[in-house]
């Protein structure tokens, strides 16, 4: 039913379906055939325009992103939504917030995205710097450690996903977490895994965290529009800022570099904006269509149990309920499954037959991770997987 909107991928150029079944969707959606249009706009306006293209952008293109975001997580203040072409970019320009001359305390996951795991681990090179990794697993008791530790200690900062990206598990609980953390620790939720794939109501937690998502995954706007919503009354001052930063209206300091009380203080340079008119066709078309977060998931939702149907007729030596990383299933679970295969050969030889098969999905060293979208059919039974 949702597959007419994506003609450009489904279809053969004679017009018949695909055989081909897209279980990547979780590193990234395909785009809605709305987003070429889109694409040909901004080249259009970047032609005519020229540099009278900005003004739109920045008052009508960039507002409208925002405000659409804002609509999507219930955020009270979509100018408080910071925009970059990812988010490593917008996490290290708040990173780069706090002191190097203090001792920098942070909180986090062992299951956290590449990204922050890997620039982590060149900032502990730093004298001041000392990370705290609490276990994923058991997901069972993550949220009780998790916020023991947070209480416990001293941390400037806390960071966790909310939608791991190795296991697709929920963290369980992490907006309370985030809703009683201490005035003293800056709290940043990845949001990429959930963001417009899991109903996501930030309202309680708004005015207290950072949460980063962007449209390369589930909106299916592609890459290089990512967001960081920030908290109320936020005073940080990023070493690293761009000149875009200075659009604001400054705080009148003649001493010192000022920032203002909304998106642009994280605000960095020059970007590309032709993910922000994919963007913005992909949430019109969703708007127009009545096509919501909440009916997202539970097509997603029928999707998954399905697949375990099948599975658990299978009897496949690899994709099974015994390797299936798994916690609470029905509530707690992404738009992914991730199964243990045992080493990473074993996952790549899987990969391969799956796409002998014409299933196209993903893997992690040992992890092969299936995932599901609203381009798969309403009855769609997952046999092409299991062979
Ligand atoms: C949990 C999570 N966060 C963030 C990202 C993307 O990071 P970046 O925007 O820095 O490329 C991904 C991408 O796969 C992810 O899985």
């Amino acid at each position: 039913m949702y597959q007419k909107y994506y003609s450009q991928f489904l279809l053969a150029p004679s017009g018949a379906p695909s055989s081909m079944l897209h279980m990547a969707c979780h590193s990234h959606h395909y785009w809605p055939d709305v987003t070429l249009d889109a694409v040909q706009q901004y080249w259009r306006e970047s032609a005519t325009l020229a540099d009278d293209k900005w003004g739109p952008i920045f008052e009508e293109k960039i507002p409208a992103w925002q405000r659409a975001v804002a609509r999507t997580l219930n955020l009270p203040d979509a100018d408080r939504i910071a925009i970059a072409p990812n988010t490593h970019e917008l996490v290290y320009r708040l990173l780069s917030a706090f002191d190097p001359s203090r001792p920098l305390c942070i909180l986090t996951t062992d299951g956290e995205f590449y990204s922050f795991a890997r620039q982590l681990h060149r900032l502990e090179e730093e004298p001041n710097v000392e990370v705290t990794r609490i276990a994923t697993e058991p997901y069972a008791t993550l949220a009780e450690r998790f916020e023991q530790e947070l209480h416990r200690g001293d941390y400037q900062l806390a960071y966790a996903s909310l939608v791991f990206f190795d296991s697709g598990v929920v963290f369980p609980r992490l907006l309370e977490i985030a809703e009683g953390k201490p005035k003293r620790t800056e709290f940043v939720i990845d949001g990429y895994h959930a963001f417009f794939a899991r109903p996501v109501d930030l309202g309680a937690v708004a005015d207290k965290v950072f949460f980063t998502a962007g449209s390369y995954k589930y909106l299916g706007a592609g890459e290089g529009m990512c967001f960081m919503s920030i908290p109320a009354n936020c005073s940080l001052r990023p070493l690293n800022t761009g000149w875009f930063a200075e659009l604001a209206e400054l705080e009148n300091r003649a001493d010192r570099v000022g920032f203002a009380d909304n998106w642009l203080r994280f605000a960095g340079a020059t970007m590309d904006y032709s993910p922000l008119y994919k963007g913005l066709a992909v949430f019109d078309l969703f708007e127009r269509e009545g096509i919501t977060v909440e009916k997202i998931h539970n097509y997603v939702l029928a999707a998954q149990e399905r697949f375990l149907r099948t599975m658990d007729t299978a009897a496949h030596p690899l994709l099974n309920r015994d390797n299936l990383i798994q916690h609470d299933l029905q509530n707690g679970h992404g738009h992914f499954f991730t199964f243990r295969c045992g080493t990473a050969a074993q996952s790549e030889q899987l990969q391969q037959e799956l796409r002998s098969r014409g299933v196209l999905c993903d893997r992690r060293q040992q992890l092969l991770r299936l995932g599901f979208a609203i381009y798969h059919k309403a009855d769609e039974n997952y046999r092409q997987v299991f062979g």
